[in-house]
């Protein structure tokens, strides 16, 4: 089961680098959760990151607009990991689901301390959540 996770994150890291440039945040295809549900999930991220723009960078860098982003080369935030500095892949919803199920174990050495949400619905509907909040220009 381990394997096989990893093997479908390095297809859609591969699908990421291959799209990128081609994304539009706006009309990423979605994965079906809920964005209600989401937002309580989103609760175990908000210590470390903000979405609203004005906030800046926490622990961890911010999430505005992250999806159609290039992986882990936002300005102004320092503790990237080298992992995530030499990454060339772009953020879609897809490859978040993939990649918190354990970030951890998909990016060993990665500088976010969080076990992710192992549970695929919970983390269906965190992503549902983050693809509505990460567009907005202000903290709802
Ligand atoms: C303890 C602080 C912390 C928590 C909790 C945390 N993160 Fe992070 N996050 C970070 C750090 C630090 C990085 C940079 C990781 C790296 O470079 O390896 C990061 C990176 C990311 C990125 C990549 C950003 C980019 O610019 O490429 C995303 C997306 C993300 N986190 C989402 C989440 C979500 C969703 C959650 C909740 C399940 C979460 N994080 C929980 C600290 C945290």
């Amino acid at each position: 089961m381990r394997r096989f996770s990893i093997w479908i994150l390095l297809a859609l890291l591969a699908a990421g680098t291959r799209a990128q440039g081609e994304l539009e945040a706006t009309t990423l295809p979605f994965i079906g959760g809920d964005p209600e549900r989401g937002r309580l999930v989103f609760a175990s991220c908000r210590s470390c990151h903000y979405t609203d723009p004005r906030l800046g960078h926490g622990n961890g860098p911010n999430l505005h607009r992250i999806f159609g982003k290039i992986a882990g080369k936002q300005p102004g935030f320092d503790y990237y990991s080298v992992q995530l500095q030499a990454a060339e892949f772009v953020w879609t919803p897809q490859l978040l689901y993939a990649w918190l199920e354990n970030p951890m174990q998909a990016t060993p050495g990665t500088t976010m301390m969080s076990n992710g949400v192992p549970d695929p619905g919970q983390r269906a509907d965190l992503v549902a959540y983050l693809q509505q909040v990460s567009m907005l220009e202000f903290a709802p």
